[in-house]
């Protein structure tokens, strides 16, 4: 009787592993798959797609890159909605791209970290301008201050408006893009949501939850999909250091490697969500560095920053 239960139970655990073996094997073959696709996509990339007729949402268009955003996509053909908390800034971009000849811009004032306006202005646009399909979540503040000298309103300001207000924002519009299955996501996260910085430790942090809510999200719909690929693309953006006076006195060593126009900040912005790339670096180079970096000591990630004079400096 026990002997029997024994045989059994080899039987069961060879079939056991005969399966797991079989799974290992399809999951390496298909990792080889993967490297190979990525590598001609390298140097192939997709064409960029066209966004002629889509509605692009973008938050914080009253200034810097948003603004930037709000007039290449128009540009482009695409229908605007610029969303700020500062109306007199959003009202010149959305007058500054009818003045190009382009009517198809539309303003809101809304203070995305205000949860019961973000839903308001949101069936607002329902109503009067349609499905947004392009969503870029990018209004954001970078206070600079000494850990210590942060105040707790500083820095639940600094969560409200970096890491909450997406959150509010991506229930408004999602259910509606999960609904057609078709959309794409935009957040600009920020170099600082890779590496950590003196002097901006709450936007850092700000910055990395961008990162990590973009990731879960878009995993979390892949796996609600059964693993199929779903027509809601993600694009996350890790800027480095923009000439839009957000960072009051940046530190940096080569000007021109580190310190980026805002044209070229937004060329790369629209390029890779054209493109579908998940996360892109501005300029691109510094996620590779950082990819480097973190597989050697952590010493030498200090070198290489001290070597670059990295960082940004508190304002006075
Ligand atoms: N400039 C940089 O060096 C840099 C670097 C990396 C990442 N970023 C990120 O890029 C994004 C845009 O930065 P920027 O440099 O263009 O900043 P900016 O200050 O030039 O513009 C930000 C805009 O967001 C708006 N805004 C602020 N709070 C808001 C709120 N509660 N509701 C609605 N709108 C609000 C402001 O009114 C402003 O018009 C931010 O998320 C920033 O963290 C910037
Ligand atoms: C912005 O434009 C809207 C609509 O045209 C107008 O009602 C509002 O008064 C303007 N606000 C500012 C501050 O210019
Ligand atoms: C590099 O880091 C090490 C360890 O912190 C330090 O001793 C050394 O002086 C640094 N080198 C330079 C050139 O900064």
């Amino acid at each position: 009787m026990t002997m029997k239960i024994v045989i059994l139970f080899e039987k069961i655990m060879i079939k056991t592993y005969a399966v797991i073996l079989i799974d290992v094997l399809l999951l390496l073959s298909s990792i080889i798959c993967n490297i190979i696709k990525e590598i001609y996509k390298l140097c192939m990339p997709d064409a960029e797609k066209s966004v002629t007729g889509e509605v692009v949402l973008i938050t914080g268009t009253g200034h810097g890159i948003g603004k930037g955003l709000a007039l290449k996509y128009a540009s482009l053909g695409a229908t605007v909605v610029c969303w700020d908390i500062n109306e007199q800034g959003n009202n010149e971009t959305v007058e500054e791209i009818k003045q190009n000849g382009v009517s198809r811009a539309h303003g809101y004032r809304c203070d995305v970290s205000n949860r019961e306006e973000v839903i308001e202005t949101a069936k607002k646009v329902k109503k009067e301008v349609g499905d947004v399909t392009i969503l870029i979540n990018n209004a954001g503040i970078m206070p600079t201050y000494h850990f210590m000298d942060h105040t707790p309103e500083h820095i639940k300001r600094i969560f409200d408006i970096n890491v909450l207000a997406h959150h509010w924002i991506l229930q408004a519009f999602l259910p509606n893009m999960i609904q057609n299955n078709y959309g794409h996501i935009v957040s600009i996260s920020s170099m600082a949501g890779i590496f950590g910085l003196p002097n901006i430790v709450p936007y850092c942090s700000s910055k990395f939850a961008v990162r990590g809510l973009m990731e879960a999200l878009c995993e979390e719909l892949r796996v609600q999909n059964g693993g199929k690929p779903l027509n809601i693309k993600f694009t996350t953006i890790y800027p480095y250091m923009v000439e839009t006076g957000l960072c009051k006195k940046p530190l940096y060593r080569f000007q021109s490697l580190q310190l980026i126009s805002i044209k070229e900040a937004v060329d790369a912005i629209v390029k890779a969500q054209r493109r579908n790339i998940r996360e892109v670096s501005i300029p691109s180079y510094w996620l590779y560095i950082n990819s480097l970096l973190r597989c050697l000591p952590r010493s030498c990630a200090e070198n290489a920053s001290d070597f670059l004079k990295i960082g940004v400096d508190v304002a006075d």
